[in-house]
């Protein structure tokens, strides 16, 4: 939960808020004020303050097409495998504006903001420049991905097989957070 709520504040709370949340409960998964002011406060220098956007929202929306939605509450509205797959989903999208997509939701207006820890997931195109498809196990048509690059928290073995449980650990850890929230 820790490294989830690390995680969480580095890279989420730029453009989303945790509106529900303040700082100093995160005393309740065992860091200190000390800790959570030196590791997990970015915009306010109050433990006591709610977790707000450093975006203003209306902006936000202007320059992604859609407003970064409050997480306070986002696990129990969709589910924790929801946002692993989702954590997990985003491929790289020359056709989209902010160059990504995601095989859980399609056509999303958030950049992959763990793509350094991921590595680039992309997408084969056919002839026609449309991307090729292929059944996943429950049979629904999903873009094909390759690996274009491994990150700080996958490998890539010599038979090129890219190896994600380290990427998947620190999303479970995320994951782990929302859910806690
Ligand atoms: C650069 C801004 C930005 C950052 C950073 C960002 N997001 Fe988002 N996020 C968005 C936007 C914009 C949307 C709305 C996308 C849409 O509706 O097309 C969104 C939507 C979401 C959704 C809702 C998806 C759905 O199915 O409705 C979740 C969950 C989410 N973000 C989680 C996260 C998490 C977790 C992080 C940190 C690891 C994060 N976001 C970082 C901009 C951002």
């Amino acid at each position: 939960l820790q490294r989830g709520a690390q995680i969480f504040t580095n890279y989420c709370l730029s453009c989303h808020s945790a509106s529900g949340m303040r700082f100093n409960r995160l005393k309740d998964i065992g860091l200190t004020d000390e800790e959570i002011k030196k590791n997990l406060m970015f915009t306010t220098d109050n433990v006591g303050d709610v977790m707000l956007a450093a975006m203003n929202p209306k902006d936000a929306a202007k320059w992604f097409g859609a407003a970064p939605p409050d997480l306070t509450l986002i696990a129990r509205s969709k589910g924790a495998d929801y946002l692993y797959a989702y954590m997990r989903g985003f491929y790289k999208d020359p056709t989209r504006p902010n160059g990504w997509n995601n095989v859980v939701f399609d056509k999303v207006g958030m950049p992959h903001p763990l793509w350094e820890q991921q590595g680039v997931q992309a997408v084969e195109w056919d002839a026609k420049g449309q991307p090729v498809m292929v059944k996943d196990e429950h049979g629904e048509l999903k873009p094909k991905l390759y690996w274009e690059s491994t990150g700080a928290h996958s490998r890539r073995l010599p038979n090129g097989k890219v190896i994600q449980t380290e990427y998947d650990a620190y999303v479970r850890d995320l994951v782990n957070y929302l859910v806690y929230m």
